[in-house]
């Protein structure tokens, strides 16, 4: 399905150069329904509070999990939420090269669900487990630490994006039948974990190597709400054909 785009610029674009990109996009998306919720760097996060068209939301790539205190380089709930921001998205697998762990992503969450954010939060699993077998051992545990003590009612402020990390940043794209298969088992374990509503009514998109080409196939798959595009998303007019595929 097309229901859901988002767009991560990771550590990209100034606040000037996003600000024209937004409006090249915005150029290119004149007869274009579809809203594009984009999550930027922090710099960039103002445009939030500045933007008044209803195309773009505007997301924060992470959020520390304590709202206030000595926690020099971090961005707290309340900073994003006086920007007007409304999404966070949470788990990237680049935040956990540097470290960033299961317990520390549920604290996150449960600060997010209490500031009222849509949460998007990053699955995955990496080359080594899939190649050992292990991608549902991998994804179910990530999960279950990731969603403790997660009511079921809050699942609907929380979109999953499969993300695996082999496919992220590597030009790499998962294929269909693989896409396919580790949704299903998402919800699957949403389904043993919460219950078969649940299960069924969790948002989840792909991301991971995205292009206009692979976009399609991605959107005919009616089990998959949407997309999650980095690399891709930096560059106007592939975007804008992403968007439009
Ligand atoms: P990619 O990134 O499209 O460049 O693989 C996806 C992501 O960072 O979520």
């Amino acid at each position: 399905m097309k229901e859901l785009i988002y767009a991560n610029f990771k550590m990209n674009k100034t606040f000037s150069e996003t600000k024209d990109y937004l409006k090249e996009l915005d150029a290119l998306l004149v007869d274009e329904p579809q809203k594009i919720c984009l999550f930027l760097p922090y710099t960039s996060l103002y445009l939030s509070k500045l933007y008044k068209g209803e195309k773009f939301l505007f997301g924060a790539q992470n959020m520390f999990e304590e709202e206030s205190g000595g926690y020099t380089g971090e961005i707290s709930a309340p900073m994003l939420a006086d920007l007007k921001v409304k999404t966070v998205m949470l788990g990237h697998s680049d935040r956990k090269k540097f470290g960033e762990t299961n317990l520390q992503i549920n604290k996150k969450i449960k600060t997010a669900l209490r500031y009222g954010f849509e949460i998007v939060l990053c699955v995955g699993e990496t080359r080594a487990q899939r190649n050992s077998g292990k991608t549902k051992i991998a994804i179910e545990k990530e999960l279950g630490e990731i969603l403790f003590g997660i009511y079921e009612n809050e699942l609907k402020n929380i979109t999953i994006a499969y993300e695996p990390v082999w496919a992220v940043g590597t030009g790499k794209i998962a294929d269909s039948k693989t896409i396919s298969e580790a949704v299903k088992f998402i919800r699957s374990t949403i389904n043993r974990l919460y219950s078969e509503t649940a299960g069924k009514e969790i948002k989840i998109v792909y991301g991971g190597s995205i292009t206009p080409q692979t976009a399609r196939e991605i959107y005919k798959n009616k089990n998959i709400n949407g997309v999650l595009v980095g690399g891709t998303s930096l560059n106007a007019v592939e975007f804008a054909k992403l968007i439009k595929a």
